[in-house]
C-alpha cells in the first residue's frame, strides 16, 4: 500500500516528478513557494503520515512529532543545514533523517566568493553612488576596499563547503589559508579530495590549509568565512570577544547560519570600525526586519539566504530530498542520511 507523505513546500519540479512517478507514495503538498505552511495547518497535515519532506523554515520538534504520531518514520529535509530539526527527539523515536549535502557545495561556494568580493570591494555602495549622483569625479581613495592578493583567508569549519571556497579563492593569489574547527576531522580528507598532513593541516590541490586555534584565526585573518553547522557549540561563537580580536581591516563573511553570530556584537564591531565589513547571507530572524540596525550600515551587505539558489542546485536538492524520502520509507539506506 502507498505511504502517506506531507510535503511542506512547493519544491522544484524534479523532486515532485520523482514522488509522482514513484508509485510508492500518496502525498499532499503545501502548494506555495511564497509563504511557508502555517504552523497550525502543518500540525494538522502531519497527522498519521509515514514521511515528511520539509525545508528549513519548518521546526521539526517534539510538538510536531507528537502531532504526527507513531507512523512517522522518515524526515527528509531539502537542506544541508539541520538546525531546524530536534535531533535528540528524532533519535529517541527512531526516525531516520535525510538531508542534501554535496549537491549544493558548488553553488554555495560560488555565492560565498561573490559575497566576499561584493563586500570587500564595496560594490553595493558603489552602484548606489553611481546612480544617485555621488560620482563627482574619479577620486584617489574613494570607495577603496581590500584585495585578496597576498591576504590570509580564514575558514571557520573546514568541511566540503569551506574547502570549495578555498579552491575558488586560491587563484586570486591568496597568500595563506588557515582554518579552525571544533574538532580535527582527518576522516574528511577523502570526502574533500585532500591529504591530511602534519599538525592537522589539510593539503588541497597544492596548497596547505593550516589548523590554528580560534584565537589565532580571528587575529590573523584578513577575510574570515563562517562555514560551520549551527550547533550548541557554535551558537553565537562570533561575539564581542571574537570580533575584538579581528583586524580593523578584516572582512567577515557568513553563509552558514545566522545563529553563529551575536548580531548586536556584530553591529557594534561594524559601526565602531572594529572590523571593515561584513557580508551575510543568513541572519536571525529570517527575514531580517527591514528596520534592523544592520541595514543602516554601509559596510554590511545582507542577502536573503540565497547561497544555494541556482536552478541546477535547487532542482538537485529537490530530487535528492525526494529520493532520500522514498528510500527511507522502503527501509533502504538513503543517498544522504544524517547519522543521529
Ligand atoms: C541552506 O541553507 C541549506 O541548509 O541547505
Ligand atoms: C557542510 O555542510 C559541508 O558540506 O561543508
Amino acid at each position: 500500500s502507498l505511504s502517506r507523505v506531507y510535503v511542506t513546500r512547493q519544491i522544484p519540479p524534479e523532486g515532485l516528478k520523482i514522488l509522482k512517478e514513484s508509485g510508492q507514495v500518496q502525498f499532499e503538498l503545501w502548494d506555495s513557494d511564497d509563504v511557508p505552511v502555517p504552523r497550525k495547518e502543518l500540525l494538522q497535515k502531519v497527522k498519521g503520515v509515514d514521511g515528511l519532506l520539509c525545508v528549513l523554515t519548518e521546526k521539526i520538534d517534539k510538538e510536531l512529532l507528537d502531532a504526527a504520531g507513531p507512523n512517522l518514520k522518515v524526515i527528509s529535509t531539502m537542506s544541508v543545514g539541520f538546525d531546524h530539526l530536534s535531533l535528540e527527539e528524532l533519535k529517541n523515536r527512531g526516525i531516520r533523517v535525510g538531508y542534501t549535502p554535496e549537491v549544493l557545495t558548488d553553488a554555495v561556494a560560488e555565492l560565498t566568493v561573490a559575497l566576499l568580493l561584493t563586500t570587500s570591494r564595496r560594490l553595493i555602495e558603489a552602484t548606489h553612488e553611481a546612480k544617485t549622483g555621488g560620482w563627482g569625479t574619479w577620486r584617489t581613495l574613494w570607495l577603496c576596499g581590500y584585495e585578496l592578493a597576498n591576504s590570509t583567508v580564514g575558514i571557520f569549519g573546514l568541511g566540503r563547503i569551506g574547502v570549495a571556497i578555498a579552491e575558488r579563492l586560491a587563484p586570486f593569489k591568496v597568500k595563506k589559508f588557515i582554518y579552525t574547527d571544533v574538532a580535527p576531522r582527518p576522516e574528511l580528507a577523502k570526502q574533500i579530495n585532500a591529504e591530511y598532513g602534519e599538525e592537522n593541516h589539510f593539503i588541497v590541490a597544492q596548497f596547505v590549509i593550516r589548523l590554528l586555534s580560534m584565537d589565532e584565526l580571528t587575529k590573523r585573518s584578513d577575510f574570515l568565512a563562517m562555514c560551520c553547522a549551527l550547533t550548541p557549540e557554535t551558537k553565537e561563537i562570533c561575539n564581542k570577544n571574537f570580533f575584538s580580536k579581528m583586524k580593523k581591516t578584516s572582512i567577515f563573511i557568513n553563509t552558514s547560519r545566522g545563529g553563529v553570530v551575536n548580531q548586536d556584537d556584530l553591529y557594534e564591531a561594524l559601526s565602531t570600525g572594529q572590523i571593515a565589513g561584513a557580508g551575510l547571507d543568513v541572519t536571525v530572524p529570517e527575514p531580517l526586519p527591514t528596520s534592523h540596525p544592520l541595514f543602516t550600515l554601509k559596510n554590511c551587505v545582507i542577502l536573503p539566504h540565497i547561497a544555494s539558489a541556482s536552478y541546477t542546485t535547487r532542482n538537485a536538492m529537490s530530487a535528492l530530498a525526494a529520493n532520500n524520502l522514498l528510500l527511507g520509507l522502503r527501509d533502504e539506506p538513503m543517498i544522504k542520511e544524517l547519522q543521529l
